[in-house]
């Protein structure tokens, strides 16, 4: 995607033995998710209303950045409504009839997750409206002047749908859902607590002061985090005796390349275009993406949220500006 061979904070991507780990370090019940308190206590007594009324949950969408937790909650409510999941994601559905096994399959009360809901083609999501609305489907036989439309009653189901773009999802979709919950960044304590439960889960030891620092460079995310205390914990071994202290710590982390404001290579890459091509802005996006010789798309999912929400960068309608929290406590050179 960019030519440093490798970013650290790339984490639309998770490579295999991430995908591994990240399995055993995810949350399984809503009493293990840490943080993002106002979206966990919505759900638990959404969760709770709905097992008193022996209903399935409401169709629910979560938004928000990625490596935040939207897959791990969608889990985690599937445990607490006792039901089975059934995953898949807006890519993968390529037709409407790679849904209708999916969909005739699921028993009452089941979870349908579709990750990334925002890339439903328009025929796929249109077959869904009335599966959501009112757990039916219409499907087409035969072909031709044989061709006729059979309606299909389907067992009362939860949709989770998860998105990074909220923006992109058509008013008729989201309406939808019964459901919203958006995830914000992470505090940095609350991630000093996932990064304390991670490193028990992976047998290493660490002390408070180095989680917290693992904390704040992790950019508001889990994920990152998470991939961070693995480097510390392989630096560590490799250089130390196993055992994580902030002296290696801080060690380790130099050679990630994240400064003390968690920012990275592509995020000091981004605002220096924007500081020494465009005069600090405002630019458009195309262009800045066109300058790196990056994704429109990535920067929109990945850079741009942490800087808007940490006000580095400001969104106007002529494009990205940079602001003087920026200029003034960043070293970007
Ligand atoms: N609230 C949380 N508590 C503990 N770990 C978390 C939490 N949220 C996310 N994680 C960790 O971060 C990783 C990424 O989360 P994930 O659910 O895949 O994010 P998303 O689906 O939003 O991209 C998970 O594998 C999990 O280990
Ligand atoms: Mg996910």
């Amino acid at each position: 995607m960019n030519q440093d061979n490798e970013r650290v904070v790339d984490y639309l991507q998770e490579n295999e033995e991430e995908k591994v780990i990240n399995l055993s370090l995810r949350p399984h019940s809503v009493s293990d998710f840490i943080g993002q308190k106002n979206v966990v206590s919505a759900l638990e007594i959404a969760v709770q209303a709905a097992k008193k009324r022996e209903e399935p949950l409401e169709h629910v969408l979560l938004s928000g950045p990625p490596g935040l937790g939207k897959t791990s909650l969608a889990y985690c409510i599937a445990h607490e409504m006792g039901s089975k999941l059934t995953s898949t994601s807006g890519p993968a559905i390529e037709r409407a009839g790679d849904l209708v096994g999916i969909l005739t399959n699921l028993e009452k009360g089941d979870i349908l997750f579709i990750d990334e809901i925002h890339r439903l083609s328009k025929i796929v999501e249109e077959f869904l409206y009335p599966a959501m609305e009112n757990f039916q489907i219409d499907f087409v036989i035969d072909k031709g002047p044989y061709a006729k439309s059979v309606k299909f009653n389907l067992k009362p189901f939860t949709l989770i749908g998860a998105t990074t773009r909220k923006g992109l999802l058509s008013a008729p979709l989201r309406g939808r859902f019964g459901l919203f919950y958006d995830f914000d960044f992470y505090a940095t304590a609350d991630l000093s607590l996932i990064v304390e439960r991670s490193a028990k889960l992976l047998d290493v030891v660490i002390d408070k002061e180095s989680a917290l620092e693992i904390a704040g460079r992790s950019r508001g995310s889990p994920r990152l985090s998470n991939r961070l205390l693995k480097r510390v914990r392989d630096y560590a071994q490799v250089k130390d005796r196993g055992a994580i202290h902030l002296e290696i710590t801080k060690e380790a982390l130099l050679h990630s390349r994240i400064d003390e404001n968690g920012l990275d290579d592509l995020d000091r890459k981004y605002l220096r275009t924007l500081i020494e091509l465009y005069q600090g802005g405002p630019v458009g996006i195309e262009t800045i993406a066109a300058s790196l010789g990056e994704d429109k798309g990535t920067l929109e999912d990945v850079v741009e949220p942490y800087l808007l929400n940490n006000g580095f960068i400001i969104r106007t309608p002529r494009g990205r500006s940079i602001t003087e929290t920026a200029q003034k406590s960043l070293n970007i050179s």
